[in-house]
């Protein structure tokens, strides 16, 4: 006799990682020569970052960033709708900073303390030599326990245990402020322009 069994196979806990493409970007040009202009006459900031120049991290708000800062609050006003926050909640743009990355620059692994929901936007494409970012699975619980080494060649995303991407220019990523990331090493003398906000749920 052929028993029915009834299953579920549930997924609980995901991790979401948002990109979203602005390819149409009219903006990009003024703000890349803004930002290197600012690189010329301001000193790093140094945090996650291992040569390369990162801004202070109230550029977001000046007057010169207004049509990226507008474009990517109301992409996180989509994120949040997307969420099931209640009604009342809304995203604060809390900081944001520039990043320029050349040749042997790269930023180690690190998280976002204090926000909620990160984001980043390419001024221009990265290509494997300007060194992708990354994202790690934040179940550290998973990794340690090594079932990675056992898997098949390529497996489902659901498997993977990190995964990288090298955005276009116009692309943003949004991603929660915990979710360990880094950039590669750049292997290129082009600069790699970023900028990255952070945002706290109210
Ligand atoms: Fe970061």
């Amino acid at each position: 006799m052929v028993q029915t069994v009834k299953v579920a196979r549930h997924l609980f806990f995901p991790t979401q990682v948002w990109v979203f493409k602005h390819p149409e970007n009219q903006f990009n040009q003024a703000i890349l020569d803004y930002i290197l202009e600012l690189e010329a006459k301001e000193k790093s900031v140094v945090i996650s970052n291992r040569g390369g120049w990162q801004s202070r991290d109230n550029v977001i708000f000046e007057k010169e960033m207004t049509p990226l800062r507008e474009t990517i609050v109301a992409r996180m006003q989509a994120v949040i709708k997307n969420n099931q926050y209640k009604a009342s909640a809304s995203p604060k743009l809390i900081n944001g900073w520039a990043n320029v990355n050349r040749s042997s620059q790269y930023n180690l692994t690190h998280t976002h303390g204090r926000s909620d929901w990160s984001c980043a936007y390419y001024l221009n494409n990265v290509e494997e030599h300007h060194g992708a970012i990354y994202f790690n699975d934040p179940v550290t619980q998973r990794s340690a326990n090594g079932v990675n080494n056992v898997f098949i060649d390529n497996p489902e995303m659901e498997n993977w245990d990190s995964v990288e991407f090298k955005p276009d220019a116009g692309d943003l990523i949004v991603f929660p402020s915990w979710l360990p990331h880094g950039v590669h090493s750049s292997s290129s003398d082009d600069s790699r322009v970023s900028v990255s906000c952070n945002f706290q749920i109210e």
